[in-house]
């Protein structure tokens, strides 16, 4: 009978079909070390789907793991998203794994008009949801960021300590060949066991509280 590595780590499963290659956590390398401030103990699955596509799996992988399609497939996030200049990170001795960080709450050069820090955070929260009045200090990752954090801390009932990327921006992790696992917060991670078990609850009216 055909027989598979099977390894556990941070709760995921992952198996191995080559009993010649090297154990999990040497080829994870250095990436467990970048995952260890987003572990996945102690999370549950909010929501799940599944879709299941006519084409080869690694096409359909490679739509999620760059940022060059957003201009044809998502054009409207251009006002609030910057795929220009979106961040891909790999890491010299580090084979398996890269990553990837699109700024958000800044525009995208491609619109090729400025946009100014009212408009991006107009495009961000709908007026229903508590959208703020910047000042003229104020910009718009700092503001959206300042949301973000108090709706998950209301969520949580505690203060949620995160870095503004964290809260906002797309940071998505690439492990070789078919891991994606997204941190910080934009990803609907939920950081800590009481805010997980809180979300259920959430509704616009905690994003106005939030904002307000
Ligand atoms: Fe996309």
């Amino acid at each position: 009978m055909p027989e598979a590595r099977v390894t556990c780590w941070d709760g995921w499963g992952f198996i191995c079909m080559d009993h010649e290659a090297a154990p999990l956590q040497d080829y994870l390398g250095d990436f467990s070390e970048h995952w260890s401030r987003w572990p996945s103990a102690g999370r549950t699955t909010n929501l799940h789907i599944v879709k299941h596509l006519k084409c080869n799996w690694k096409v359909s992988l490679d739509a999620f793991i760059e940022s060059f399609h957003v201009i044809a497939t998502h054009p409207q996030l251009l006002v609030s998203l910057d795929d220009v200049n979106t961040q891909y990170d790999t890491y010299e001795g580090q084979p398996s794994f890269n990553r990837m960080i699109s700024a958000q709450a800044v525009s995208s050069p491609h619109l090729g008009k400025p946009v100014s820090e009212q408009e991006i955070i107009d495009s961000l929260l709908s007026e229903g949801r508590g959208r703020p009045e910047l000042s003229a200090e104020q910009t718009a990752r700092d503001v959206l960021a300042s949301v973000v954090k108090r709706y998950y801390s209301l969520a949580a009932g505690e203060e949620i300590d995160c870095t503004i990327s964290e809260a906002i921006d797309a940071i998505q992790y690439y492990v070789f060949p078919n891991f994606v696992p997204w941190a910080g917060l934009v990803a609907d991670r939920l950081p800590v066991p009481s805010l997980r078990q809180r979300s259920g609850s959430l509704d616009h009216g905690h994003l106005a509280a939030a904002a307000a």
